[in-house]
């Protein structure tokens, strides 16, 4: 992961929605005729900065309501995210929010919280359902998801999290709940086409490791790829649970034991940090990431954008808290935001690089040093984006995240 190849003075020749070259400038004229483009056709665009496959957030929950303040407030005071959870916040908060809005009103929402990702060099985006945790609430918010992705331009990646919470409904009838999703509601989604993968809140409290194993089990049956929230704020084994069930990617990992870190490392299942939810929540720790790096497990980088644990939308906020946090080397920040965050999606080959064949998904970041794209704490860089290979209109100014809805 520390290997990083930096071209200085490169060209990028891209062919339709592809890359198809990658070099140095002054081997870049005539290379069009190599690839049997009449020059008529060739258009070119100059750019100065440092020129970055386009990043990949592996894992949001971006359709959602209102923020919660009064959450962020209880926790200022010393309640913990879980005392808040137990006591009507948290994402049952979240989840009345999203019941009472209709698809159109989240569509509005989540298209400007979509845009603003992008426009800090986000191009594809893993995206949860989560806040609904009943089947017609959970589908309108995948279909939310379904109808932003045809709208583009960034590429969309929905994920099922039926199993975020368990419902007010179902307070004291846990094993009801798991059997829904199983039966009905993960059949839905599958039938629909309204995800590629399920997901877990696999946590003491929340989902136990054998009401997860029966959740996912359902999923792989019916050709979902599998995802887990796991070992967020205690140990409990869900790290070990995702690499044997050859879940994509293990999310979170702030509590993740020894066994789980050996699991990880010799497993394809891609370990996600997410050290912005830990610093929002006010945690001291993190995910131990170079422990895992070093045991040899692939380690990616998300934002996990969501109103009550991680309400930011840049991946290079969370590239700077990965070298000044978690002690990943800028090399490693990169990698872990573009190559192995298309790996946690099960997209390794084709997004992520800069290399023929890849996706022409391309960030211009203003800086003289590519480092600095993991160096500005907090504020945007990015001058410019394209996805597909075609250039992405400049945001609205200034950007909005739709946080003037009231709350509910
Ligand atoms: O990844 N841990 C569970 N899910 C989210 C938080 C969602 C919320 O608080 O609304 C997370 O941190
Ligand atoms: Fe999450």
């Amino acid at each position: 992961m520390a290997e990083l190849e930096v071209l200085r003075d490169a060209a990028v020749l891209i062919d339709g929605d592809r890359i198809a070259w990658v070099g140095p400038r002054t081997e870049a004229r005539g290379i069009h005729s190599a690839f049997r483009m009449p020059r008529s056709a060739l258009q070119m665009v100059e750019v100065r900065g440092v020129l970055f496959p386009g990043f990949v957030d592996c894992h949001t929950h971006a359709v959602f309501g209102a923020p919660r303040l009064d959450d962020h407030q209880r926790r200022a005071v010393g309640e913990s995210y879980q005392a808040i959870a137990a006591t009507g916040g948290g994402i049952l908060q979240s989840v009345r929010d999203v019941r009472d809005r209709t698809e159109d009103e989240l569509v509005a929402l989540t298209r400007l919280r979509l845009a603003t990702l992008l426009a800090h060099g986000s191009t594809t985006i893993e995206v949860k359902s989560g806040y609904g945790l009943d089947l017609e609430a959970e589908l309108k918010q995948l279909r939310v998801i379904r109808r932003l992705a045809a709208e583009g331009p960034a590429t969309l990646v929905a994920t099922f999290l039926g199993a975020h919470e368990v419902p007010p409904e179902y307070r004291d009838r846990c094993a009801e709940y798991v059997r829904l999703l199983c039966e009905e509601m993960i059949p839905a989604v599958a039938r629909e086409r309204l995800a590629g993968a399920c997901d877990v809140f696999c946590e003491p409290g929340v989902f136990s490791i054998a009401e997860s194993r029966a959740i996912l089990t359902a999923a792989r049956r019916h050709g979902l790829a599998v995802k887990l929230h796991a070992d967020e704020l205690e140990g409990a084994g869900g790290a070990e649970l995702a690499a044997e069930l050859g879940a994509l990617s293990a999310d979170h990992l702030a509590g993740i034991s020894e066994a789980g870190i050996r699991a990880l490392a010799t497993s394809p299942t891609v370990a996600v940090l997410l050290p912005a939810t830990m610093l929002f929540l006010g945690k001291r720790h993190h995910a131990p990431a170079r422990r895992l790096i070093d045991a040899g497990a692939a380690v990616a980088l998300a934002t996990d954008f969501n109103p009550g644990s991680s309400p930011t939308v840049s991946l290079p906020f969370v590239m700077a808290l990965g070298v000044s946090q978690l002690g990943l080397r800028h090399a490693e920040a990169v990698q872990a935001a573009t190559v192995n965050a298309a790996a946690a999606l099960g997209l390794a080959g084709a997004r992520g690089q800069i290399a023929p064949g890849f996706a022409a998904d391309l960030v211009l970041v203003e800086a003289a040093d590519w480092r600095e794209v993991a160096y500005w704490l907090g504020t945007n860089r990015v001058s410019a984006v394209w996805t597909g290979g075609l250039a992405c209109p400049p945001p609205a100014a200034p950007l909005s995240l739709g946080f003037h809805v009231s709350q509910a």
